[in-house]
């Protein structure tokens, strides 16, 4: 399988109880490696401009607000498959369909606020990892 490079978000419930470290260790211990990082607080249009494909769900408003509430750190993670491998190490959108061992199960309070976002294919990767950080700043 090809390297490829993705885009994470640590979210602000996760930031909130100080779980950082211990979330990056999955990824690390996952074989992906951390080659850009930064932590920042994202403004409402920010998170807005993000999640704008999600704009007419009914649960735009509170994503945003959410994601918007607190600072989170934004990470690009490299490795083989890298794209699928950090969905697996995430589990499932709702914490409880999370497979055991997975962020979401140990450490997500609810659907909403579900302590890590990871891009869902290649071609959003690139957009995403663009949305945040230039060249110069992945290190690989
Ligand atoms: P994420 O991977 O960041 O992409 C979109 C986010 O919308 C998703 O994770 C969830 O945190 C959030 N989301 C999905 N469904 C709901 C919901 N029913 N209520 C609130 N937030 C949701």
């Amino acid at each position: 399988m090809a390297i490829e490079r993705t885009l994470s978000i640590i979210k602000p419930d996760a930031t909130r109880r100080n779980l950082t470290g211990k979330i990056a260790a999955k990824f690390e211990e996952a074989g992906l490696r951390i080659v850009a990082q930064k932590r920042i607080l994202l403004t409402r249009a920010q998170a807005e401009k993000f999640y704008e494909v999600h704009a007419a769900r009914p649960f735009f408003g509170e994503l945003t607000d959410f994601m918007a509430s607190g600072p989170v750190v934004v990470q690009v993670l490299e490795g083989e498959g890298a794209v699928l491998k950090n969905r697996e190490v995430m589990g499932a959108t709702n914490p409880k369909d999370a497979a055991p061992g997975t962020i979401r199960a140990e450490f997500a309070e609810s659907v909403g606020e579900n302590s890590v976002h990871g891009s869902d294919a290649p071609e959003t990767a690139a957009q995403e990892i663009a949305f945040f950080f230039s060249g110069l700043e992945l290190v690989g």
